[in-house]
């Protein structure tokens, strides 16, 4: 199989990935500066989970504590590993943080994103999936969201940053002959998802049966998407890079079922068996109203189909709560 640099693999999503690639049969090597935008024991765990599964394998598995800033550390790893492919997860990834810090998310998710295509020019490696996301789509009047709407009107930061990795991405492409995929995720969640995202923060609050901050009035919506579903996807953009040349192409990778934020709490509620008690605040800038995908195209030219419901998803994601995270 392939030998696949993950950057960000400690984290919720390239971690649940990294898995599966193992499985798969593949090699991996992973960047990750265990930041703290969360506890980053939570990211040692991750690594101790996919070290677990390497060793039951009988695989090896490389972890590079570094920084996709630090582009020496970039070519080290590629003078070291004979990489087939790149995964590109690590990035700052709030949207409300990124209004505080506007400039950490450009150095990271814009300026580490050039480090890895530079390298990768460098090293005459060609194949990426760069990760991005739903938010690039701001308030999109039009639902479902499609990758053939505009997206020229961001309203975070962090939105800002994905839509000019998507631009870099496509220069890439054109200039360098680079295979890539950009995948916009669509609110991600499942066991490992982090502890600053609504469905994990507001689990816990519930737990502890305090009240849940609840933004706005209630109807804003995401289209929640499980990890495993979003892992799929993201592995079958893999092979497709892989195994075609003269590619560039966006997908969606959602769920295409919005469910509006006062039913996320019931659902937890329902799960926990606790009656949740919401405390209504204002609507926070950078918030988007409503995502919503149409993952058509990522249907057909990547047989990308989400198995997973919300409610499936939710059950999953308590279980592994209720067992210590
Ligand atoms: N979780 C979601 O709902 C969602 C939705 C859309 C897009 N995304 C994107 O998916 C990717 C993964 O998100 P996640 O939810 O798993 O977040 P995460 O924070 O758990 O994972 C990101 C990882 O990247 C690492 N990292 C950050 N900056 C780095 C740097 N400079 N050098 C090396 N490593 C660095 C972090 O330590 C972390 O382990 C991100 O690019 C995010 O923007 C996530």
């Amino acid at each position: 199989m392939a030998k696949i640099l993950c950057t960000g693999g400690a984290g919720f999503i390239g971690s649940t990935c990294a898995k599966r690639l193992l499985k798969e049969g593949d090699d991996i090597v992973i960047i990750d500066n265990f930041n703290s935008y969360y506890d980053p024991a939570r990211k040692e765990k991750n690594v101790a989970e996919i070290n677990e599964l390497a060793e039951e394998l009988g695989r090896s598995v490389s972890l590079v504590r570094g920084d996709i800033r630090d582009k020496e550390c970039l070519r080290s790893i590629f003078r070291e590993n004979d990489i087939d492919a790149v995964i590109s997860w690590a990035a700052m990834a709030g949207v409300r943080p990124s209004i505080e810090d506007p400039e950490l998310y450009v150095d990271v998710n814009i300026n580490g994103l050039m480090n890895i295509l530079e390298v990768m020019r460098e090293f005459d490696k060609h194949k990426l999936v760069f990760i991005s996301s739903s938010s690039v789509y701001g308030n999109n009047e039009k639902v479902p969201f499609s990758e053939k709407d505009r997206v020229d009107h961001p309203i975070s930061p962090y939105a800002a940053t994905k839509k000019a990795g998507e631009l870099l991405c496509h220069t890439y492409h054109k200039l360098f002959n680079m295979d890539i995929h950009c995948l916009r995720y669509f609110t991600v969640f499942g066991p490992r998802q982090r502890p600053d995202l609504a469905i994990h923060k507001f689990t816990k609050l519930m737990c502890e049966n305090k009240p849940i901050p609840m933004f706005g009035d209630g109807t804003t919506s995401r289209d929640y998407t499980y990890v495993d579903d979003i892992v799929d996807g993201t592995v079958r953009s893999l092979r497709y890079v892989l195994s075609h040349s003269d590619v560039y192409d966006i997908f969606n990778l959602g769920g295409s079922h919005p469910i509006s934020l006062k039913d996320m709490i019931y659902v937890i509620g329902e799960e926990l068996g606790v009656d949740p008690i919401i405390q209504q605040l204002p609507m926070q800038p950078g918030d988007v109203k409503r995502t919503y995908s149409d993952y058509s195209h990522a249907r057909e030219v990547l047989g990308y189909e989400p198995q997973i419901s919300f409610k499936e998803g939710i059950h999953r994601f308590i279980e592994w709560y209720k067992g210590g995270c």
